[in-house]
């Protein structure tokens, strides 16, 4: 589907952003803004589970629409999950109630040779579809984001069976078996990179890309295990992108890599996303001219609306208006409540630009 055929976006704060423009307010959206600390969400989860909503067009789209229709966002981000990808090599994902993501059989050694690498992104065609749906559904309100994990954050779910404190499985292969955990990276990229492909060619108006557990990676293992990897995705998905007229920006989350943001500033994402424990002028210096995109610490939306106005304000002052997106600097936490979400995002838009 040619993207001419969407209603056209009637709020491009976050495009004009990218390319270089001055935004009449600044832009806001929420990592995970479509998850748990929605009322209607926990609801909509009595009746379905997690996988069924991201494997069922009409229900992701639904979801994802829940807190545009609540708060003045300025994108939407398509309900899913970076685990998709590991479900459409083969390996079995459930999501346990308190508990999150579990991989009941890790991924070992010996079974490398079972990925099914072959038409892995086409299994994952369901979430392009979510992806139409949800461009139609819209209506042009906002732009929709598409996302992947990559390929070190996937490799430590598969290795480690879910989330881990340490990654020491995982990192257990980084110095251990470095050939095969490049093999891997190497599966998982070439997977991503036709998924990216595929949402933006479905009407994915931005790409974003977790990295979630570079905070386990010092500089040396992050430019050997991860970099690369991204630095490839970013090429070639922009590369088939041209080839097909489609010009989608793409955004790298490193979630703890701030080893590393000088040298992912050296990549070509069009936007580095900075986790909330990177003070915002050491950013700015770090990633030169890049856009930036965060970075509130996802717990200061606990404070006063007062507060998280002051906070706001420190922030925006910090990175300075321009070339700026505002988000969390992670995720947004389940018992968040919902007039503190509010507040944030009104704040955000009374910063004078
Ligand atoms: O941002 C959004 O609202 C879009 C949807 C989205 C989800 N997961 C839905 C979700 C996105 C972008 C993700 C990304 C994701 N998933 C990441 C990267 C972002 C990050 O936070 O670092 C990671 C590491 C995962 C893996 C994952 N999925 C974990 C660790 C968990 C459990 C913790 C948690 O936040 O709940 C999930 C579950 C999950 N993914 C839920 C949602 C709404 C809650 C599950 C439920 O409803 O029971």
């Amino acid at each position: 589907m040619a993207a001419t055929e969407f209603p056209a976006l009637q709020n491009d704060r976050i495009l004009r952003v990218i390319k270089g423009e001055k935004p009449d307010k600044l832009p806001v959206w929420i990592m995970r803004q479509a998850g748990r600390f929605l009322p209607e969400f926990r609801e909509f989860r009595k009746q379905h589970s997690f996988f069924e909503i991201c494997q069922t067009p009409e229900l992701a789209c639904e979801v994802t629409l829940m807190p545009i229709k609540r708060f003045d966002l300025d994108a939407a981000i398509i309900f899913s999950d970076i685990l998709v990808i590991p479900q459409a090599l083969g390996v079995a994902v459930e999501m346990r109630p308190e508990v999150g993501p579990v991989i009941p059989k890790p991924l070992t050694l010996d079974t490398i040779k079972d990925l099914k690498e072959d038409g892995a992104a086409s299994r994952l065609n369901y979430v392009g579809e979510a992806i139409k749906l949800t461009r139609k559904e819209l209506g042009g309100k906002v732009p929709l984001f598409g996302f992947c994990g990559a390929p070190w954050t996937l490799f430590g779910y598969m290795v480690e069976g879910g989330g881990s404190k340490t990654m020491s499985k995982a990192k257990k292969w980084l110095y251990k078996n470095p050939d095969e955990a490049k093999k891997v990276l190497d599966i998982l990229t070439n997977v991503i990179i036709d998924y990216l492909v595929m949402q933006a060619e479905y009407g994915a108006q931005i790409l974003q890309v977790f990295e979630s557990s570079a905070e386990y990676l010092n500089r040396q293992l992050f430019s050997t295990f991860a970099l690369p990897y991204l630095g490839r995705i970013c090429d070639q998905v922009k590369l088939k992108l041209k080839e097909k007229n489609l010009d989608v920006p793409m955004v790298l989350f490193a979630k703890g890599a701030h080893f590393s943001l000088a040298d992912q500033s050296n990549l070509n994402y069009d936007v580095l996303g900075i986790d909330w424990t990177v003070e915002p002028k050491i950013a700015r210096t770090l990633t030169k001219d890049k856009v930036v995109q965060g970075n509130l610490d996802p717990c200061a939306l606990y404070a006063p609306k007062e507060e998280i106005e002051k906070l706001v304000g420190e922030m925006a002052k910090g990175f300075g208006t321009s070339k700026y997106i505002v988000n969390l600097g992670h995720g947004i936490y389940p018992d968040m409540e919902v007039e503190n979400v509010k507040a944030f995002i009104e704040a955000v838009h009374n910063v004078q630009v």
